[in-house]
């Protein structure tokens, strides 16, 4: 593969350009978007899609998301919008949600994963936008990780990740969601959540839609069982350390915690526990703030910490399941390879 001596820029005019000109000659850009940087790329190109996998050491079948500076262009790329799509879109969207609608021929297979339908998503970022704007292209982007890395939510991480295979990262400083956007889909005139994320079903729900959700959102799927939403099959945001949920009340969790007595074993811990921990032990204690939306923003920096850390072994608090919490628990449950310990 190409190697290139990768420039992180800022989001002035002239850098954007620059960057809008890298996807318009068939190369990838990574920017920042409202829940984590993307890897992007001119989604009507199939080589520049080909190069999406390829930097990513992502399976091909994993479909590409396509990124529009308006909703309102979407019917270039999708044979029809049902009205329940529009109307959720309308509500939601520029914003972290991705609606999944059958593609027309225009979007290559090779951005689709070679399947028939394609994930719609308008980012609310500004700098997002912008660039999209100028690429004149839409643009499919999967997270700027590696494959199967914690996704990245600075330039640094994505430097950390990509330097050397592809030309340029906007920087836009950290992401302010920190989980990918919720993924869905539709099922007559109800709205299927395939990946949660900080648009929840309890918004949907408030808003006056009717919600589902997928199988594998919560639980491991079947060897033999088909994921609706690809990505959710493979094994994600995983760092270094070996991840255990514990599922106990704070009370038993805090006991079993200042037991463990080693150099390499960390604690992923809500705020509110770390005062309990840090009184009877000196353990490598790592927090990720103290509700379900800081948890969200924090999770994948943190997970990257823990590598830097040289962690060997993590006990992470089971997150709550509700809100934005359930997009935190759906990341950690993969990340921890699906292991919980029951105390
Ligand atoms: O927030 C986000 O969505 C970020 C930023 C960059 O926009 N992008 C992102 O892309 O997370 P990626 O590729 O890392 O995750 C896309 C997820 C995958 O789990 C994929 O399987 C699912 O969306 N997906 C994409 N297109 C789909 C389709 N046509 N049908 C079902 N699932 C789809
Ligand atoms: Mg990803």
């Amino acid at each position: 593969m190409e190697s290139y001596n990768t420039k992180i820029i800022s989001y002035s005019d002239e850098d954007i350009s620059a960057a809008a000109e890298y996807i318009k000659n068939g190369e990838l850009v990574a920017f920042p978007t409202e829940t984590v940087y993307g890897l992007g790329g001119d989604a009507l190109n199939p080589d520049s899609s080909k190069k999406i996998y390829k930097a990513k050491g992502r399976p091909s079948d994993n479909p590409l998301i396509v990124h529009l500076a308006s909703f309102s262009d979407a019917e270039n790329y999708v044979k029809e919008i049902p009205d329940t799509a529009q109307r959720l879109m309308d509500t939601f969207s520029p914003g972290p949600i991705t609606a999944v609608l059958p593609k027309k021929d225009i979007i290559p297979y090779e951005t689709s994963g070679g399947l028939d339908t394609v994930g719609i998503r308008v980012p609310v970022n500004e700098i997002a936008r912008k660039f999209i704007s100028k690429c004149g292209t839409p643009i499919a982007a999967p997270s700027a990780n590696l494959s199967g890395k914690p996704s990245p939510t600075t330039a640094k991480h994505v430097y950390n990740d990509l330097k050397g295979k592809i030309p340029a990262i906007i920087d836009g400083g950290a992401c302010m969601v920190g989980v990918e956007s919720t993924v869905v889909c539709f099922e007559d005139d109800k709205v299927k959540i395939l990946r949660p994320g900080f648009i929840t079903g309890e918004d949907m729900t408030n808003a006056g839609f009717e919600v589902l959700y997928a199988r594998g959102i919560t639980e491991k799927l079947d060897d033999n069982e088909k994921a609706l939403s690809p990505g959710m099959k493979y094994k994600h945001y995983a760092p270094k350390a070996e991840i255990t949920l514990i599922d106990s009340d704070e009370e038993k969790f805090v006991k079993f915690a200042n037991e463990i007595k080693s150099e390499d074993t960390f604690f992923l811990v809500s705020d509110e526990y770390k005062e309990k921990l840090s009184e009877e032990n000196t353990h490598n204690i790592i927090t990720y703030g103290s509700d379900d939306k800081e948890m969200a923003k924090e999770l994948f920096d943190k997970l990257r910490l823990l590598d830097a850390l040289g962690a060997k072994k993590v006990y992470a608090q089971i997150p709550p399941k509700s809100g934005v919490g359930l997009a935190v628990y759906n990341r950690l449950i993969r990340a921890a390879a699906f292991r919980v310990k029951v105390l």
